[in-house]
């Protein structure tokens, strides 16, 4: 394979730019043309491509959001907008696709695979809900982000013994909310993945009130519900002086940790690897912490993503 083409696509996350920096750095290592895409799927539709160069992807491996831009692009689920998407990547003669991005990115690079086109994906999204992966890029950014807010809000939380429901991004998945709830030292964690009572909830922070705690921090994942609407349901147990805070899209920026900037360029060197060899159809990810390649049909029809469910069990037996 000569020429490779790399795009990002859905929500961006930190350290996707690290992955097109490896991806690019290690093509021209190979000898290969790398090309960028602009704007996910719906620029390799238009056509909005160019060729990337090793200064290209400099001063980037620092930088949150992806230089490359992204979009949700629901046309790329139609067979016309897949067969448009493979023609503009034969016009420029690309042979093979890295795909950074969540799940509807990844189902984009299973229909290219199945129209015959290679395509690897690598697992980018902060909500780590990505199945054949331990761990995605930007989830590791977007956990401690969470935490550095949960550590500030602690503070005010303290000085005026209240309740905080903290909500966090995730899609469907808890994730985030699990790792940086137990990170934390939640109180409690509320996911999408486990059910809860609001009665224990409740009854939780009065135990912990009747002790002199000060502070109490619920981390919720948005997959169960909106702040508000569980601080409404909350007051039915009682006075708690809850406030809700949404942390939204802060959770997206910001410059990716080390360990997403390593993650990155793994995924990425990996991919180069695998498409040199005209492997494609693939999916990148970290399982026990080796980097694995699997079938991307296969994983994305028969896998499913689950969170570290033992993280709730443990967070429930400390959090006093
Ligand atoms: O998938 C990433 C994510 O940030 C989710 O956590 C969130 O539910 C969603 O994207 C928000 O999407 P948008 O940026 O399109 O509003």
């Amino acid at each position: 394979m000569k020429r490779i083409g790399i795009l990002t696509s859905g929500g961006d996350a930190p350290g996707m730019n690290a992955a097109i920096r490896a991806v690019t750095r290690k093509a021209i290592f190979e000898g290969m043309e790398v090309y960028g895409i602009n704007y996910g799927y719906a620029g390799l539709v238009a056509g909005d491509i160019r060729r990337l160069d090793i200064s290209d992807v400099g001063d980037k491996i620092q930088r949150g959001g992806t230089f490359l831009y992204s979009a949700r692009y629901p046309e790329f689920a139609t067979e016309e907008g897949q067969l448009k998407g493979i023609e503009q990547l034969k016009k420029f003669g690309i042979e093979g696709l890295v795909v950074i991005g969540g799940d509807g990115s990844y189902h984009g690079a299973l229909a290219l695979t199945k129209h015959g086109f290679p395509a690897i994906g690598l697992p980018g999204t902060i909500d780590n809900d990505i199945p054949g992966t331990d761990f995605t890029i930007g989830f590791d950014t977007a956990t401690n982000t969470v935490l550095e807010a949960v550590d500030r809000i602690r503070d005010t939380a303290t000085s005026h013994v209240r309740t905080f429901i903290i909500e966090v991004m995730g899609r469907d998945a808890g994730d985030i909310a699990l790792w940086a709830g137990v990170a934390g030292g939640a109180d409690d964690i509320i996911i999408p993945e486990h059910n809860f009572d609001m009665k224990v909830v409740a009854g939780k922070i009065q135990e912990g009130r009747d002790r002199g705690k000060k502070h109490c921090l619920i981390i919720l994942a948005e997959g169960v519900m909106g702040g508000n609407e569980f601080a409404e349901k909350l007051r039915e147990y009682g006075n708690y002086h809850a406030r809700v805070t949404v942390l939204g899209h802060v959770v997206r920026g910001g410059s990716p940790t080390a360990r997403d900037r390593v993650l990155a360029s793994k995924f990425g060197w990996r991919a180069v690897e695998l498409l040199k060899e005209g492997k494609g159809g693939l999916c990148i990810g970290i399982l026990d912490n080796k980097i694995v390649a699997a079938d991307i049909v296969d994983t994305l029809e028969n896998k499913k993503h689950r969170p570290d469910l033992e993280l709730y069990r443990l967070n429930n037996e400390i959090s006093l």
